[in-house]
């Protein structure tokens, strides 16, 4: 879908869009179009009792007086009470509106003049970002014409505002996020048969095009640098694991650097720990925080950031087979610490452990956050809707809760405690990879704080939020992209300059 801006006078044919408050005051060029049609708009509000609530719409086909124009009238809820995100979501109801009628392009008329928080043209790249948002659709597998679940949206879609350049200049460096999150989206949609760690690593290549250097690391490598902890997870795949380092250096010299490091198991069976069968198709999933990384990394190189920001993504297939490790297997991380495996499903850790080590000690960065979907106790903890955050530093934890807020993504702090770090003690090694039942995700947590010396970091647990088996206001069910968004504004709003 195209989006644009123009100044320019309503158009005569197509589908005109008009935004309506609660208070169901009509803006100038609704009044006129009103007039022109002998009032057909304010009888079919009248006659609907349309209030202009939220998502509320109503179309009018070929009115008198302008025939070729067909009407959508979209309520918008307290128009003065608009914010960023309020007008997101108006802008995906409008895409969805649109995609329900024969319309593939359309004008949206935004004009707001009372008591309204927003300017028009913020109140035009709000609606437009989230008409864009709510645009994915991961339909390249579906081969039969006519068999779309989802009907297809509008191709154009124009804003009519005064200012219109500064909507689009605005709309621009949301459209370099957006294909950030459409990008993750990309990648935590693939089906595992094709996404395996050389096919993710092949996807972050791409990023050289935007200006970021990539660096590619395979288990010779790894094996030199002595990550036992990584490569034991992938030692059951045919695939070969991969290390992906992602350079993006758009600040100056001694600004600081913010890293993201990124959980990318490309398919978790469990490994000899095997999975029931029930549900395990969802773990095609299981990359998603390397998505989020690499997503990130595309909006913040897309969009020019000025900053300097290292993405690390650690990509494995955890696979039982004759070479899979065994429970009770204990392997040598690169940090030196060992870790007795008493289950091979809890493998994210293992992953991350080396990852978190290497950037670490490699880019000696000022602050690193990591996103895994890591556990399923996460979900019993925050359901579907929050990602759990645990931080070793108060300020961080609050800025990336912050940056969240700001986007509309909703993460929530979660508690580190040395009493739950004494859970994964062993007689055996230094430590074993998973605790007792109960704290499941934060023992996880503390497993990773063994890997992290004396730097502030994060760690985002992902695996509720990572995908939705719901239709979300700005998604359809499937892939979110989450916290590709909150990390862009993270890096915005605290390592810009
Ligand atoms: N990838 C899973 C976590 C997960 C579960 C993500 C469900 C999304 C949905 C992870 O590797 C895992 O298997 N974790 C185990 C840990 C346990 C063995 C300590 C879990 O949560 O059950
Ligand atoms: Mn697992
Ligand atoms: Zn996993």
């Amino acid at each position: 879908m195209k989006i644009s801006f123009a100044e320019t006078k309503l158009p005569t044919s197509g589908y005109l869009v008009l935004l309506v408050g609660g208070d169901g005051v009509l803006g100038a060029s609704a009044k006129s179009i009103d007039k022109t049609t002998k009032g057909a708009i304010s009888r079919a509000i009248d006659a609907r009792s349309f209030t202009g609530k939220t998502g509320e719409s109503l179309a009018i086909f070929a009115p008198q007086g302008i025939e070729k124009l067909n009407i959508l009238v979209m309520g918008v809820g307290a128009a003065k009470d608009l914010d960023t995100l309020q007008a997101q979501k108006v802008g995906a109801q409008v895409y969805k509106a649109l995609r329900g009628l024969p319309a593939t392009s359309a004008s949206v008329v935004v004009e707001f003049s009372r008591d309204v928080k927003m300017k028009n043209a913020e109140l035009a790249t709000a609606l437009a970002a989230g008409a864009r948002l709510r645009d994915y659709r991961y339909d390249k597998f579906l081969t039969k014409a006519g068999s779309k679940p989802i009907p297809t949206g509008p191709d154009r879609l124009v804003f009519t505002v005064k200012a219109a350049a500064v909507a689009r200049r605005a709309y621009n460096e949301f459209a370099a996020i957006a294909d950030g999150v459409d990008f993750a989206r990309d990648l935590v949609s693939e089906p595992s048969n094709i996404k395996s760690p050389k096919w993710m690593s092949a996807q972050c290549r791409k990023l050289t095009k935007l200006g970021v250097k990539v660096e590619v690391l395979g288990e010779a490598q790894m094996k030199k640098l002595g990550m036992g902890s990584l490569l034991s997870v992938g030692q059951g795949s045919v695939r070969e694991s991969q290390l992906v380092i992602m350079r993006w250096n758009g600040g100056a010299k001694n600004a600081k650097t913010v890293s993201l490091i990124g959980k990318g198991v490309t398919f978790d069976t469990g490994g000899i720990s095997i999975k029931p069968a029930g549900g395990m198709e969802d773990m095609i999933w299981d990359m998603g925080g390397a998505g989020t990384v690499i997503g990130a990394m595309h909006a913040i190189a897309g969009r020019k950031a000025k900053a300097n920001v290292i993405g690390v993504v650690g990509l494995v297939e955890n696979m039982p087979d004759g070479n899979a490790q065994r429970p009770g297997d204990i392997v040598t991380s690169m940090s030196g610490q060992t870790i007795e495996v008493i289950n091979t499903d809890a493998e994210g850790r293992l992953v991350l452990a080396d990852a978190l080590w290497y950037t670490q000690k490699r880019f000696k960065p000022d602050v690193m956050i990591d996103f895994a979907t890591l556990t399923g106790a996460i979900m019993v903890a925050l359901g579907r809707e929050y990602a759990g955050l645990y931080a070793n530093d108060d300020a961080l934890a609050e800025k990336i809760v912050e940056a969240g807020q700001t986007v509309g993504e909703k993460i929530w702090r979660m508690p580190l405690d040395e009493t739950f770090d004494k859970q994964i003690n062993t007689p055996r090694a230094d430590m074993k990879n998973v605790g007792p039942r109960w704290g499941g995700s934060i023992t996880a947590a503390q497993f990773l704080q063994r890997f992290i010396s004396d730097v502030p970091w994060a760690h985002m647990d992902i695996a509720g939020v990572a995908w939705s088996d719901k239709e979300l206001p700005l998604m359809e069910k499937g892939a979110a992209g989450f916290a590709v968004r909150a990390m862009d504004q993270f890096v915005r709003e605290n390592y810009e300059n």
